[in-house]
């Protein structure tokens, strides 16, 4: 059922056995959230950004993307889970929509001589649709790195490359919150020290600036949060603690050491980010060796839910006007103090919801490991998928309420509960029973289950 070529962004793609990309994804493509002058999610940007200042930004480069770009310039193994066709969306074999904003940053360490620089991007992953998950979201990767060579012809710091950075760390904005980083920086298997390539001065001081980057983008963004949460009467955010962050150490293909860092936000320790000191051998790659420095991604939809309140991660994609302008007062004013001043972002003023309506569905999977066609092992994203591409955003979640194996035929059944909801009318009973048997038909015809 598959056509030879895929149309995407009004190219022609060859598709083969790898192609995956289903059509509810492939109008997702030109939405461009982060590009929308008065969304939430490029409000967020702007704001982001302007912490960065210096920074060249970058935020129209295309979501087609080699394998190469995604995986293979920042040193995934061949064999890492997140390769795999029920994770990543493939045009085909060499072709995915990029599963992060890290996919450009080789190109961009090639193309760009400037020590920093900020790419946004709409980025997909196939994943289960519930209120903080949804296929395509939107990231921020950003680098700052210093030049070597550069450095040893100036006559600042003598040449001396931990030095200069420790100066610049010098120069960047204070705060006063409360930072927790309890490991030690490196870790002998997990997270080395490039020891071919830095001395343990140079990474520490890589480190130290890129920590004190990132908590200076978190505070702002949380402090305005928290001042639109208050100004809101919301109670929970009015009682919260003095804001609190912590770095935690992560593991990234391309980074080393890599970090995360955590938000304590309501409740609960929250991951804002993934970051690290650069591996050198993708710069070498990227004809640069003499740069050396810092990375980091972070998600976008999660800070801007946080930012002004967003409670369904499905209401970026609406094209409501309760919702969209919402937003409108903000727009010209990013950069002259709206967004970046105090306590000017608007807190979301939720609009009543229409009424859901949940319908199960249960089913044997079939006994063989590999059904009619051919087909892998059903994996839970499947019958997200087949949701969505069969009801679009008109379910809210879909939940597996029921999953046991017939003690006698060692068959195994799953029920699934899917919750029916439009974000922008009522759904007809008629309507919905329709897209309800549309799902189970297609769960029989393309996984070969046996309804229950
Ligand atoms: N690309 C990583 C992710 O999506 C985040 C990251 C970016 C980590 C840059 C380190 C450096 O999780």
């Amino acid at each position: 059922s598959t056509p030879p070529n895929l149309i995407l962004e009004n190219r022609p793609y060859p598709t083969d056995a790898w192609t995956n990309v289903p059509s509810s994804i492939i109008s997702a493509l030109p939405r461009r959230l982060h590009l929308q002058p008065s969304h939430p999610i490029a409000l967020t940007r702007r704001l982001i950004e302007s912490r960065f200042p210096g920074f060249t930004t970058y935020s129209s480069f295309s979501p087609i993307v080699s394998v190469q770009q995604n995986f293979d310039s920042l040193g995934f193994p061949p064999d890492h889970p997140g390769r795999a066709r029920s994770d990543t969306y493939y045009v085909n074999r060499d072709t995915v929509l990029r599963t992060h904003s890290s996919a450009h940053q080789a190109d961009v360490f090639r193309a760009d001589s400037s020590d920093g620089w900020l790419v946004s991007a709409d980025v997909y992953r196939r994943d289960a649709i519930d209120r903080s998950h949804y296929p395509v979201f939107h990231q921020m990767e950003g680098a700052r790195t210093w030049d070597r060579r550069r450095l040893a012809t100036s006559a600042s710091a003598n040449g001396d490359l931990a030095q200069a950075i420790w100066d610049d760390v010098a120069r960047l904005p204070t705060h006063d919150v409360v930072v927790e980083d309890p490991n030690p920086p490196t870790h002998p298997e997990r997270n080395p020290l490039q020891a071919n390539y830095h001395t343990p001065e140079e990474a520490e001081a890589v480190g130290a600036h890129l920590k004190r980057s990132l908590e200076n983008v978190v505070v702002e963004v949380f402090a305005q949060a928290k001042r639109a949460a208050v100004a809101a009467g919301d109670a929970k955010a009015a009682t919260e603690e003095p804001l609190k962050v912590r770095w935690v150490e992560a593991y990234f293909p391309f980074t080393s050491p890599s970090w995360e860092l955590e938000v304590f936000w309501q409740n609960g320790w929250l991951e804002v980010l993934g970051s690290g000191v650069v591996k050198q051998e993708l710069l070498v790659e990227a004809g640069v060796p003499q740069r050396v420095g810092w990375a980091f991604g972070l998600g976008l939809e999660r800070i801007a839910m946080l930012l002004f309140g967003i409670p369904d991660i499905r209401l970026f994609w609406s094209r409501d006007p309760r919702f969209l302008d919402q937003f409108k007062s903000e727009v010209g004013e990013v950069g002259k103090g709206k967004v970046e001043g105090e306590g000017r972002i608007a807190r979301f003023q939720p609009f009543s919801k229409y009424p859901a309506s949940p319908r199960d569905v249960s089913f044997f999977l079939p006994s063989t490991s590999s059904p009619a066609g051919g087909r892998p092992v059903f994996h839970e994203n499947d019958i997200m998928e087949l949701v969505r591409d069969t009801a679009g955003d008109s379910v809210e979640d879909v939940q597996m309420v029921d999953e046991f194996v017939h003690p006698k035929t060692g068959r195994k059944s799953l029920c699934y509960r899917i919750n029916y909801r439009s974000l922008e009318r009522t759904l007809g009973r008629e309507e919905v029973n329709e897209l309800h048997e549309g799902i189970s038909k297609k769960l029989v015809e393309g996984w070969g289950v046996e309804l229950r």
